[in-house]
């Protein structure tokens, strides 16, 4: 194992929540990515975070969009989370969504979701962070997908 791989199994150590983070890109279209680096940045004023990776083939759509939403899946929602990790580009054929009024599409049935404004955007290393401004927020009560150790999980009643 080299040091890239071990670190990767070393950070897959924190427990995290599954999301998809949404955005229309240039021409309007609607793009996904599951992302489970989201993270709380300031409640006042309200902002968020995420971090692309650089190599993706989503990248322009997100450093070029002035709004996107994080949609926090619920543990029922797995198959989402592993549709919107593969590379292509016929994300949303077939996934059923709604449209915000900044034109966002949004994953229904979710545990919460967080519509927000482009903040500021970070070059870091591989990846650009990407802070949101929160604009409008909404949550449920569900049960979170989580991730663990390179898979999917639910919370142990
Ligand atoms: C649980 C999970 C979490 C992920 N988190 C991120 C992330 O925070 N940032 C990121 O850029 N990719 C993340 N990925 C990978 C992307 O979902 C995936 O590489 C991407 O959708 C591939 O398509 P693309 O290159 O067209 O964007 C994650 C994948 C999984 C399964």
């Amino acid at each position: 194992m080299n040091d890239v791989q071990a670190l990767r199994q070393c950070l897959g150590k924190f427990a995290t929540g599954v999301t998809v983070v949404t955005c229309a890109d240039a021409n309007g279209n609607p793009n996904g990515i599951t992302a489970n680096s989201f993270s709380a940045v300031s409640l006042e004023p309200p902002l968020v975070l995420w971090n692309i990776a650089k190599v993706s083939n989503s990248l322009d759509a997100y450093l070029s969009a002035k709004y996107f939403a994080v949609n926090v899946l619920t543990a029922d929602q797995r198959n989402l989370a592993a549709h919107f990790a593969k590379s292509d580009h016929t994300r949303f054929d077939n996934v059923e969504y709604t449209t915000s009024a900044n034109g966002v599409p949004l994953l229904p049935d979710t545990l919460a979701t967080f519509n927000c404004r482009t903040h500021e955007i970070h070059d870091c290393g591989d990846h650009y962070v990407i802070i949101g401004e929160v604009n409008s927020f909404k949550s449920a009560e569900r049960e979170p997908l989580l991730f663990f150790g390179s898979a999917y999980r639910a919370i142990a009643k």
